[in-house]
C-alpha cells in the first residue's frame, strides 16, 4: 500500500486507556470489539481496537521479545487479534520510544526492528507509540524514525501513531519521520477545562495536520461521564463534561482533523453519546477526502466566540461556531471574510449537523444563539 494511504482520513477508532488503564483482558477486547460492530461504530468508520499500555509482562524474554500478559491474554494476543480482524476490524497495539513505556513496561528503545517484525507477525495494523523514559542522549525526532523505519520495513502496513504530547515544535519534523499521526497536546482529561486548553493550543497551529500525517488532538471523552478506571483521566476535577461541552468538544475534533479515537466504554454508552459519536455529518466534515485545515474568524461581539471554516471537497464549507464564554451570546461571520461577496448575488444553504435539518437560505452574514461551552456547527453550499 502506498504509505499516505494509511492516513488518506484521521484515522477512527477505540483505545483502552481511559477507561481500563491496566484492567482489560480478552473477554474485555471481545467485547468492546463485538460492541463496535453491533452498535454501529464500525459502520460509521471506526474501525481500529487499539490496546494502549500494560498489555505485556514487564519484563522481554529470554531472547529479547515482548510478552502478552498470559492473564490478560491467556490464549496468546493472536487469539485476540484474529478475533478482531475476523468482525472485519483493524487492531492496535502500544509502544514507546524509550527504554520503558510510561507505565512502566518495556520500551522499544534499541528492540526497534524485532519489535516491528514481531507486531507485524502478530497481525498488528496500528502502533500508538509513546515518548517516556528516554535515554537522555537521545532525542525524540531520530527515536521516531527509527520505528518509522522498522515498521516500513515489516513486511505489514502498520500505522504509526507518534505520541509526542507537542514538545521539541513537534509539527516541524514529525511528517519527515514517517508518522501517521502525531499527538500534539498534553494527555486530554474528562473535563471542559482540559478541552479547552487542548484546543486553544491546537488554534494556534491551525495550519498543521493533514492527509499523511494528522495532528492528534487525544482520545475523545464523550459519553465517560467522569467513569473511567484512568485516575489519570478521571482526576479529582475531572467528573465528566455537560451535554452542551461534550458536543463542542467532538464538533471540534472534527472540524480540527483529528483522529477520532473513542476512550469511553462503548458497551455501555448513553443514547445522547451513541448519537454524537456517530453524528454522520460531522464525520463526513472529519473524513472530508480533501483533508484541508481550517480558517479562524473573531466576533467582535464576543471575545470567547469564534468561527471557523473549512472548505470541503465538491465545493461545500463546514462552518463551526463556538462559544467558550460563560454565558449564551448572539455571535456569527460576515461572508465577505469568507471570500464572498454579496454583490455577485451569492448565498449560503446552511444544513444544520447537529439536528440534521435545512438551517435556511442566507446572503452578507449569519449569526446564531450559541449556548455557554456550545456549538453550532454547518454543512454551507453555495446557492
Ligand atoms: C502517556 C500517553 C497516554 C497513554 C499513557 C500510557 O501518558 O500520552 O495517552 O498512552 O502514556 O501510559
Amino acid at each position: 500500500m502506498n504509505e499516505m494511504r494509511l492516513a488518506a482520513t484521521p484515522p477512527m477508532g477505540w483505545n483502552s486507556w481511559n477507561t481500563f488503564y491496566d484492567q482489560y483482558n480478552e473477554d474485555v477486547v471481545r467485547s468492546i470489539a463485538d460492541a463496535m460492530v453491533r452498535e454501529g461504530y464500525a459502520d460509521c468508520g471506526y474501525k481500529y481496537l487499539i490496546l494502549d499500555d500494560c498489555w505485556s509482562l514487564r519484563d522481554r524474554d529470554e531472547n529479547g521479545r515482548l510478552v502478552p500478559d498470559p492473564a490478560k491474554f491467556p490464549g496468546g494476543i493472536e487469539r485476540v487479534i484474529e478475533y478482531v480482524h475476523s468482525l472485519g476490524l483493524k487492531f492496535g497495539l502500544y509502544s514507546c520510544c524509550g527504554v520503558r513505556t510510561c507505565a512502566g513496561y518495556p520500551g522499544s528503545f534499541e528492540h526497534e526492528r524485532q519489535d516491528a517484525e514481531q507486531f507485524a507477525a502478530w497481525g498488528v495494523d496500528y502502533l500508538k507509540f509513546d515518548n517516556c523514559h528516554r535515554p537522555a542522549s537521545q532525542g525524540t525526532e531520530m527515536l521516531y524514525r527509527r520505528m518509522s523505519y522498522a515498521l516500513r520495513n515489516s513486511g505489514r502496513d502498520i500505522l504509526l501513531a507518534a505520541c509526542q504530547w507537542g514538545t521539541e515544535q513537534v509539527e516541524n519534523w514529525i511528517t519527515s519521520c514517517g508518522a501517521h499521526t502525531y499527538r500534539s497536546t498534553v494527555d486530554i482529561q474528562d473535563s471542559w477545562s482540559s478541552v479547552r486548553s487542548i484546543t486553544e493550543q491546537r488554534l494556534q497551529h491551525l495550519n498543521d495536520g493533514r492527509p499523511g500525517c494528522f495532528n492528534d488532538m487525544d482520545m475523545l471523552i464523550v459519553g465517560m461521564n467522569g467513569k473511567g478506571l484512568n485516575p489519570e483521566t478521571s482526576a479529582a476535577g475531572c467528573s465528566g463534561c455537560t451535554p452542551d461541552e461534550y458536543q463542542s468538544h467532538f464538533a471540534l475534533w472534527c472540524m480540527l482533523n483529528s483522529p477520532l479515537i473513542i476512550g469511553s466504554d462503548l458497551r455501555s454508552a448513553d443514547s445522547r453519546a451513541k448519537e454524537l459519536l456517530q453524528n454522520r455529518d460531522l464525520i463526513r466534515i472529519n473524513q472530508d477526502p480533501e483533508g484541508r485545515t481550517c480558517y479562524k474568524l473573531t466576533c467582535q461581539c464576543s471575545p470567547d466566540a469564534f468561527t471557523l471554516i473549512r472548505p470541503l471537497s465538491g465545493g461545500e464549507y463546514a462552518v463551526g461556531i463556538f462559544n467558550f464564554g460563560e454565558k449564551e451570546t448572539m455571535t456569527g461571520f460576515p461572508f465577505w471574510d469568507m471570500g464572498l461577496s454579496s454583490c455577485q448575488g451569492q448565498k449560503l444553504r446552511f444544513h444544520d449537523c447537529l439536528t440534521h435539518e435545512n438551517a435556511g437560505v442566507y446572503s452578507e452574514s449569519f449569526s446564531v444563539s450559541v449556548p455557554a461551552h456550545g456549538c453550532r456547527v454547518y454543512l454551507c453550499s453555495a446557492e
